[in-house]
């Protein structure tokens, strides 16, 4: 049975980065994982079968202009133990944090060729907000894929006007460290695409929840 928990100390933080360098395609430094890690334990996840580490979740949360953000930053789950929804698994606790901690939406990028995690991704309801030109080191185009959390309407702006004229993605404010986000400053907008709503179901524990 794998078990899930969440990080407790630097002492996972190897195992941590070495099942992101074997899988992921961009390389990241020591100081990208304590930055993401350090900051915001509770939104690191591992998956164990027994002693072995097989998957593992690393994100953030914070303000983004006018939005409270989450922010997906790597997800891995080795191959042997790939079909088994652990991945879905690692994100939906993720998501649930992010929600209760007030999260308007999630973002992440992935690269437009990654089947898998976009297929995943559309299955709990995030959109294709935006395709950002040879985004990764390795040349490739990334979708920038966000969830957004239904909240109750404001009372104080009935005609839901709040941010029209106002594009969040084109922001030029940020405190991150990776390459990701080096880029977000320099990112060639291919301008908003038709949002496509891939997904078929949502995720029940905070669909609806307006809370
Ligand atoms: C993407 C990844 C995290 C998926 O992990 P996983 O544990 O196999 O995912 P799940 O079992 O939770 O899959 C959930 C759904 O995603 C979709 N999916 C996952 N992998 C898929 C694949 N290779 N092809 C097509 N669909 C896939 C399916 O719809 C699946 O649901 P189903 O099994 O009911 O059909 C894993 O393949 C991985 O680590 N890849 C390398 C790293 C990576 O690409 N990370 C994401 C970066 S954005």
């Amino acid at each position: 049975m794998i078990q899930y928990v969440s990080y407790k100390d630097e002492t996972q933080l190897e195992t941590i980065m070495s099942l992101i360098d074997q899988e992921l395609s961009e390389p990241y430094s020591i100081f990208t994982y304590r930055y993401f890690i350090t900051l915001w334990p509770d939104l690191c996840f591992m998956a164990f079968d027994g002693d072995n580490c097989v998957g593992t979740i690393v994100c953030k949360m914070g303000q983004h202009r006018n939005t409270f953000r989450g922010y997906i930053a790597m997800l891995v789950v080795i191959k042997p133990y790939r079909g088994k929804g652990i991945a879905t698994e690692l994100v939906t606790r993720c998501i649930q944090v992010m929600h209760d901690s007030g999260c308007d939406e999630v973002t992440l990028e992935a690269e437009v060729t990654n089947k898998g995690a976009l297929a995943l991704y559309g299955n709990l309801g995030f959109i294709r907000a935006k395709r950002l030109h040879r985004y990764y080191l390795n040349g490739v185009d990334a979708f920038r894929l966000k969830l957004l959390f239904p909240r109750p309407p404001d009372p104080n702006n009935l005609f839901g006007l709040a941010g029209v004229g106002h594009d969040v993605d084109h922001g030029h404010v940020h405190h991150d460290c990776t390459h990701h986000q080096h880029h977000e400053d320099q990112e060639q907008c291919a301008g908003n695409e038709h949002p496509h709503v891939g997904h078929t179901h949502h995720h029940p524990r905070w669909e609806g929840d307006n809370s």
